[in-house]
């Protein structure tokens, strides 16, 4: 992986392929290694830059504070800005799609694309805030293994191949506690991106698995409606983690939204 200081802190990213940019942006509570299926597949005819966010995976960071979808957006923009390219195609999956509508706030001329994969444009509300705060402190006191057994099986499908869901614990138990207990007070303080979709301009592709749970259809078509000209597809049989889970559709869905997008 490469990596970038952004003011005093890495950030590791993997950057391969060559053409036409495309940032990804993970989800809670992964790593960059979670774009496996993308970084194999899509780099034969893209550039794929894929960053750990702060307090993940190889990045340093995140122990103290919330990182705030502010934050891992200005450092993906840091990331592009080290390696000269202007303008990128956005994705990001969940958690990474909140940081990727952070990222319009931030700089919206930098996005020639946007691909929003099992996402979600409303914030917390009250309880659900109140939740990320309960889960934090669980997590600093016993461990990133409360996520595993908390968040996986949402994660994936009930039906998902034994392989993937051993894949996707790996991935979290990669990561320390003090990254994901900031990552979750910053998704907490994130702001409604609704305004952000309504105002991007560009293409976009919202894709969403048929069995997502935690981020259902009806959140993708909330998105979908309010971005002029997106496409919406369902992954069938995915759940939420569908890059992972179902990288053939995702990744041919991906690529022919390429395929239209001039820098
Ligand atoms: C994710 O997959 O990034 C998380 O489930 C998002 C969230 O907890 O809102």
């Amino acid at each position: 992986m490469k990596t970038v200081l952004v003011e005093g802190v890495r950030i590791a990213f993997h950057d391969v392929g060559q053409g036409l940019p495309l940032l990804l942006l993970h989800g809670f509570p992964l790593t960059s290694e979670s774009f496996r299926p993308q970084l194999e597949g899509l780099s034969r005819r893209h550039r794929i830059i894929a960053p750990d966010h702060r307090g993940f995976g190889q990045s340093g960071g995140g122990e103290s504070g919330p990182t705030e979808m502010s934050r891992i957006a200005r450092d993906a923009l840091a990331v592009l800005d080290s390696l000269e390219v202007r303008r990128a195609v956005v994705g990001g999956v969940s958690m990474g799609g909140y940081a990727a509508m952070a990222l319009l706030r931030e700089d919206a001329g930098r996005v020639a694309g946007l691909v929003l994969i099992d996402t979600q444009a409303g914030p917390d509300d009250e309880a659900g805030k109140a939740r990320r705060e309960d889960t934090a402190q669980a997590v600093m006191e016993k461990g990133v293994g409360l996520l595993v057994e908390s968040m996986l099986p949402r994660l994936v499908a009930v039906d998902a191949p034994a392989s993937v869901k051993a894949e996707v614990e790996q991935i979290i138990r990669s990561n320390r506690p003090e990254g994901c207990a900031a990552a979750l007070r910053g998704m907490a303080l994130r702001a409604d991106g609704m305004d952000m979709l309504a105002r991007f301009a560009g293409p976009a592709l919202v894709l969403v698995g048929e069995k997502d749970v935690i981020t259902p259809r009806a959140r993708a078509e909330e998105m979908a409606k309010v971005m002029h000209g997106a496409k919406l597809a369902e992954v069938p049989g995915a759940g939420h983690l569908s890059n992972l889970e179902s990288p053939g559709p995702v990744n041919a869905a991906i690529d022919g939204f390429l395929a239209g997008i001039k820098l």
